[in-house]
């Protein structure tokens, strides 16, 4: 299968990496050793925020930048000891207001330096942070904070009408960053708190296994999934951050990702501070010349994003790119859908590097299979598993297939960043479980001869669009709730630049007419209500959807529609 594909290969260049070489590195591995870079190997109680920033305050890397900011109105810097200092504060303020070890705080604001001193600050009193992707509406945001129960917010006035605080009784404390007027009741101003918080903060120090962070994520069924990791998935944080991303003490590390998302909190957050690298942070959209000159600016040498990314760099052209010095860059890797080949082919022609696809998910808390600066890239390929992990192609059994089969790609359970539960919802959380001994990704995949691992899709209705994960329920159920919409169903159309866009068919109720401002408004109720990322940018009204006999929309069908493919086995569909 894809023989051609496979054999074409990028081999290692250069030395001086931190990895050894891969066959070498994975033979000689064993976690047990990288736990001995914590203090809980000698105290046995933890706490993130300390291993990723106090801890160097004791050492040279005190008065290191930490954390580059700009966007169009602020341009900081940060070092690891004021950082610690603003985050100790923050805790006390939270201290003051009563939250403690356990409890769930959310940080909904938009990528500032606050909003990293606000996830350090919560860390350190042993709660847990729930990050939200700033584009969240009312829906998306009620949710989230009603399944977990949270009990404080940190976020801004421009946010604060779609937290529906008189919904949700749990929620005790709005922390509101940027308001200078008057405050409601129950609503605490950042700036005053930090002006009279206290410098003297002891640390919550916590079990390995206590939470650390709820991270959201969609399934294809039902509402959106707590996922819940723990700081013992510092050891997989410290060690891929180290080895996938190469950092060493020189690096300015630049993660594109939000820390709404798990790759802005695992990889933006405790990677490289785990290991004293320098993060960059670009408050701001997206546009070809800025992440360019960002680039430029701060002398990037690591680079993290993804290929949407990447392709809709490719698309502002070749020539864009010269107009910068872009030779900073030392190290490239891409992770969130499958890093097509011609972008593999382009990283080399306009930077000179090769493009080093990771593959991981919300639930795995870290990369698990990579390509490694010193390993042989093929291009289309996700890479190998990570030193300490053991992947396979499984059938719907349990038995492992043999190279070149597709199955469902899995992993042998156990590795320290694993999801330790789903909110609320133990029932989700054992079905990943289901075949013995093994994690099931939900993405179906094959393993070459060389144990190169090859993505072939998701196995659910899951949609991956420009990155970002998106449940066809929750889009589907929102769209009912318009008046007009009978009944819909959501899918993922394959699109040359992000990856999937979704698409719903729709049928309309009574009385009313297909036209275009009613499908404008229909997308635009989904906009409002759950997110921009999730309204469907096409919509198709039919008079009736293909539906099981027990009502459940056949989404299968409705693809198969949508590429011009048979629909296959109809046998379960209502007449
Ligand atoms: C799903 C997980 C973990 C970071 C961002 C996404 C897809 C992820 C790759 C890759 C092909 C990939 C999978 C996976 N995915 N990385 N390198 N090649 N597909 O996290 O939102 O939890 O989504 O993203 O389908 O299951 P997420």
């Amino acid at each position: 299968m894809n023989e051609m594909i496979q054999k074409k290969v990028f081999p290692v260049t250069g030395e001086g990496y931190n990895m050894p070489a891969y066959e070498e590195a994975y033979k000689n591995f064993a976690w047990e050793d990288v736990e001995k870079q914590f203090s809980w190997h000698t105290t046995n109680k933890v706490n993130m925020a300390y291993e990723a920033i106090d801890r160097h305050v004791d050492t040279p890397l005190k008065n290191k930048t930490a954390l580059y900011y700009s966007d169009a109105s602020r341009d900081e810097q940060y070092t690891f000891e004021e950082l610690k200092a603003l985050s100790d504060k923050f805790g006390n303020v939270l201290r003051k207001y009563g939250i403690q070890k356990g409890d769930r705080v959310f940080v909904f604001m938009p990528r500032t330096p606050e909003l990293y001193v606000s996830v350090l600050g919560t860390i350190k009193v042993g709660a847990i942070v729930g990050p939200l992707f700033e584009a969240f509406m009312e829906g998306a945001v009620r949710d989230r904070l009603e399944d977990s129960g949270a009990v404080a917010i940190i976020t801004t006035p421009a946010l604060l009408s779609r937290v529906p605080v008189s919904e949700l009784p749990a929620l005790k404390h709005v922390i509101l960053f940027g308001e200078d007027g008057e405050l409601a009741e129950g609503q605490i101003s950042y700036e005053k708190e930090m002006e009279q918080a206290s410098a003297d903060f002891e640390i919550e120090w916590v079990d390995r296994e206590d939470g650390l962070i709820l991270h959201y994520t969609s399934g294809s069924t039902g509402k959106p999934k707590g996922i819940l990791h723990v700081h013992n998935a510092m050891i997989q944080h410290y060690q891929t951050a180290k080895w996938v991303l190469d950092l060493q003490d020189s690096d300015v590390y630049w993660c594109t990702a939000d820390p709404g998302w798990v790759t802005g909190t695992s990889y933006g957050i405790f990677g490289p501070w785990l290991n004293g690298a320098t993060n960059v942070v670009r408050g701001g959209r997206f546009s070809p010349q800025d992440w360019y000159s960002t680039i430029e600016k701060y002398k990037v040498t690591v680079w993290y994003s993804a290929p949407t990314a990447f392709r809709m760099l490719m698309g502002a052209g070749d020539e864009l790119v010269k107009q910068f010095d872009l030779a900073s860059l030392r190290h490239v890797l891409s992770v969130g859908e499958p890093l097509n080949p011609e972008v593999v082919y382009w990283g080399m022609k306009v930077f000179a590097k090769r493009i080093h696809d990771t593959w991981w998910m919300t639930e795995t808390g870290g990369q698990l299979i990579c390509n490694y600066a010193t390993m042989d890239v093929k291009p289309g390929s996700m890479g190998k598993p990570f030193p300490g992990i053991v992947a396979a192609i499984v059938d719907d059994e349990g038995n492992e297939l043999p190279p070149n089969r597709m199955g469902n790609l899995a992993i042998k359970t156990g590795w320290p960043s694993m999801m330790r539960r789903v909110w609320n919802n133990p029932a989700k959380y054992e079905e990943y479980f289901r075949l013995e001994g093994w994690y099931v990704s939900g993405d179906s995949a094959y393993m070459d001869e060389d144990g190169y691992f090859w993505f072939q899709g998701r196995v659910d209705d899951v949609i991956m669009t420009a990155g970002e994960r998106v449940g066809p329920f929750e889009v589907e159920s929102k769209l009912v709730e318009h008046p007009a919409v009978a009944e819909a169903g959501v899918i993922g159309k394959p699109d040359p630049v992000r990856g999937e866009i979704i698409k719903a068919f729709i049928a309309l109720r009574d009385g009313y007419e297909e036209s275009e401002e009613l499908l404008a408004e229909i997308r635009q109720f989904v906009k409002i209500g759950l997110a921009a990322h999730a309204a469907p940018r096409e919509i198709e009204v039919r008079d009736k959807l293909p539906k099981t006999r027990s009502g459940k929309i056949m989404r299968r069908v409705l693809k198969a529609w949508e590429l011009g493919l048979p629909t296959g086995d109809l046998s379960t569909m209502e007449d």
